[in-house]
């Protein structure tokens, strides 16, 4: 099992898609570990997004995402990261295919609704900024019908 953060940006909550998004990823059969409605403080943003330091578009980034309140997800599944960035689509709305988060949603090459881990570390790193107190295990009933128990829970 993986697990990742999804943060909803604040135009995603701006625009009342907050639990349209959040939707797509409870259907695909991601488990909710974690879920907080959260206004991102400007050290927070700065630690998040480290690795754009010295991008063009950074300022204008940590401005964006303090801006108005935020959820930050934790998902799990087999294969979470890599699931999750495929729902969310391309970085860029007007790029996006349709199907995807971004694609269906929005056009913006700034607001793009959501945030997902790139990697593993990423993940581990981003879910200890967003919660430090833990995460929430919860035993899914129906996590025998979102994986065939005899293959791909057996060696979970
Ligand atoms: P994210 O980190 O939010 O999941 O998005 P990503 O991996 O697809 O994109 P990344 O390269 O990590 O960029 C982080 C966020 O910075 C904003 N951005 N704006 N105006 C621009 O040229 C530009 N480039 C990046 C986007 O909000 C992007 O999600
Ligand atoms: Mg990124």
């Amino acid at each position: 099992m993986e697990r990742t953060l999804i943060l909803l940006k604040p135009d995603a909550l701006q625009r009342g898609l907050a639990g349209e998004i959040l939707a797509r990823f409870e259907a695909k059969g991601l488990k909710l570990v974690g879920l907080k409605l959260m206004r991102m403080s400007p050290e927070l943003a700065a630690k998040h997004y480290e690795a754009h330091k010295a991008r063009g578009f950074y300022p204008g980034l940590v401005k964006f995402m303090t801006s108005a309140p935020i959820v930050a997800i934790a998902l799990e599944g087999i294969g979470a990261i890599k699931i999750c960035r495929n729902l969310m689509g391309a970085t860029f709305g007007a790029d996006a295919a349709g199907g995807t988060i971004r694609g269906d949603f929005g056009v913006s090459r700034s607001f793009n609704l959501v945030h997902g881990s790139d990697g593993p570390e990423a993940a581990e790193r981003e879910l200890k900024l967003f919660f430090p107190e833990g995460l929430l295990d919860q035993d899914l009933a129906a996590y025998r019908w979102i994986y065939d128990p005899e293959e791909e829970l057996k060696a979970k």
